[in-house]
């Protein structure tokens, strides 16, 4: 069964360019020149069926490396289950997600692995991969490090956050990092100076100050510097490779920009929310703040600028979401009186790629970034690449037909995450998903869904592209 998408344009990391794509079953197969006797013969063949692309732009698959479906936070779930959040990914035109397994401590990591698999495999809409969350650092874990590489889960994030639930002492960090230099698997960090932050939190309830904006005023930018370039610092002096996942601030972006400079094996996330809301947004009247509750927490507006040049110098090489869906009613809920108890996460898995879009239109990044930041260089530092991330033959099929001028409003009302509020309510947005394939399988088309649970696999990842 062959597909041929006709007169669209084909978007990469190296431009944009007319071609006509063509799928035999889950691959991409070959690209021609439109009107070209290649083409024209695909075409032509029985039994192909053909989808008009003319005005529209034809992306690889967006690939999100930073997802929370099920996860347990602060004595609750995030809201998305991994059938809801892959769906509401797909419409957004992301086809492939990698989420986060997480090591609760005393437990074993392949344990987790398990659990992780048993919540999402027949369950996802598009393919799925993992991380790892090391939460109990200590022989067992360190030597299963390994064991979760062969079962292609070769990335593993650390916090230096929330002292006594993941937090992770120096020490435990340099243990693991030396594991990663020695197996080739990439530590994810979040940097956030988790002892110090529990103080200014601890200052402020006693000061009485509990409204959701003061998430933000005690999670001062200086010290996710701080705890970026201790991060930065231990993973130069143990030889590993760093992802710094959801930088949020000019600071940090800065000690990651030198860290680069000098050649480090160091990269880094933005999120939509550090572009697009700020700490205005954790300051909103009432309570109606606690939707914006995450770490690191919203900047003031003035970061955002930083944050889009980093996007365009590399030295922000991808964007994720960071979704980690908490309901407005019943869970945010658990923080009023105490900003400190609101469960941390805001969701988007749906909007990443239209409001990067916005970017392109406001000439941000051009339209070969854009690619190259939601699709293609994900794929290669979490090793999908050119399984994923890319529009060429033998790649898999994950096809999103982009219609750069039509109009949309995000609304809480119109979304298919599982959560009842929209952290973009009422962003105008320029640029819509047409239609989606995963693997050559329709999942979206023309505002419809056709996808199907449990169509989405396991991908088994190899080693970072950028570490050899
Ligand atoms: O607030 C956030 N970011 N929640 C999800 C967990 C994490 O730290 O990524
Ligand atoms: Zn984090
Ligand atoms: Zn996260």
């Amino acid at each position: 069964m062959s597909l041929l998408i006709q007169g669209g344009t084909v978007v990469s990391p190296a431009g944009a360019s007319p071609a006509d794509v063509l799928v035999e079953g889950e691959k991409i197969s070959a690209l021609a020149a439109p009107g070209s006797e290649t083409a024209a013969s695909w075409a032509a063949a029985a039994g192909t069926s053909v989808i008009d692309a003319t005005g529209l732009y034809v992306l690889p698959g967006g690939i999100d490396v930073h997802t929370h479906m099920e996860m347990p936070f602060g004595g609750t779930f995030s809201v998305d289950t991994f059938e809801t959040g892959t769906r509401a990914a797909a419409w957004g035109g992301t086809t492939t997600i990698v989420d986060f397994a997480v090591q609760a401590k005393g437990t074993s990591l392949l344990a987790t692995l398990d659990k992780w698999h048993e919540k999402a495999d027949g369950h996802c809409a598009v393919d799925y991969g993992f991380h790892m969350i090391v939460s109990d650092v200590n022989d067992t874990s360190l030597k299963e490090m390994e064991a979760c590489i062969g079962a292609g889960v070769n990335s593993f994030k650390m916090f230096m956050a929330y002292p006594g639930v993941f937090y992770a002492t120096d020490g435990e960090i340099v243990r693991a990092m030396t594991r990663a230099a020695e197996t080739g698997a990439v530590i994810m960090m979040h940097a956030e100076n988790g002892i110090a932050i529990d103080q200014l939190v601890a200052q402020a309830l006693a000061a009485g100050k509990t409204d959701p904006v003061q998430h933000g005023l005690t999670r001062p930018p200086e010290l996710e510097a701080e705890a970026t370039h201790r991060a930065i610092t231990l993973a130069g002096v143990t030889g590993s490779p760093l992802y710094i996942v959801h930088l949020s601030a000019a600071q940090p972006l800065q000690a990651v920009a030198e860290a680069r400079d000098t050649g480090q094996n160091v990269f880094a996330e933005t999120c939509p929310q550090y572009l697009y809301l700020s700490l205005d947004d954790l300051a909103r009247p009432g309570f109606e703040g606690a939707k914006y509750v995450a770490s690191p927490p919203l900047r003031p507006r003035e970061h955002q600028g930083s944050l889009w040049r980093g996007l365009r110098t590399n030295d922000l090489s991808v964007v994720s979401t960071d979704h980690c869906p908490f309901c407005f009613k019943e869970q945010k809920e658990l923080g009023r009186g105490d900003f400190s108890k609101i469960p941390n996460g805001i969701p988007g898995v749906e909007h990443r790629m239209d409001l990067l879009h916005q970017g392109v239109v406001a000439g941000e990044l051009s339209l070969a970034r854009w690619v190259e930041v939601a699709a293609t260089t994900p794929a290669r530092m979490f090793g999908l690449y050119p399984r994923k991330g890319i529009i060429a033959p033998g790649s898999d099929a994950d096809i999103v037909l982009y219609d750069p001028r039509a109009t949309q409003v995000l609304s809480a009302a119109t979304h298919h995450m599982n959560v009842d509020y929209s952290a973009y309510e009422g962003f105008g947005i320029t640029g819509q998903v047409r239609t989606v394939l995963s693997r050559g399988e329709l999942v979206i088309d023309g505002g419809e869904y056709h996808g199907r649970t449990g169509h989405g696999q396991f991908l088994r990842r190899d080693l970072s592209q950028y570490l050899i």
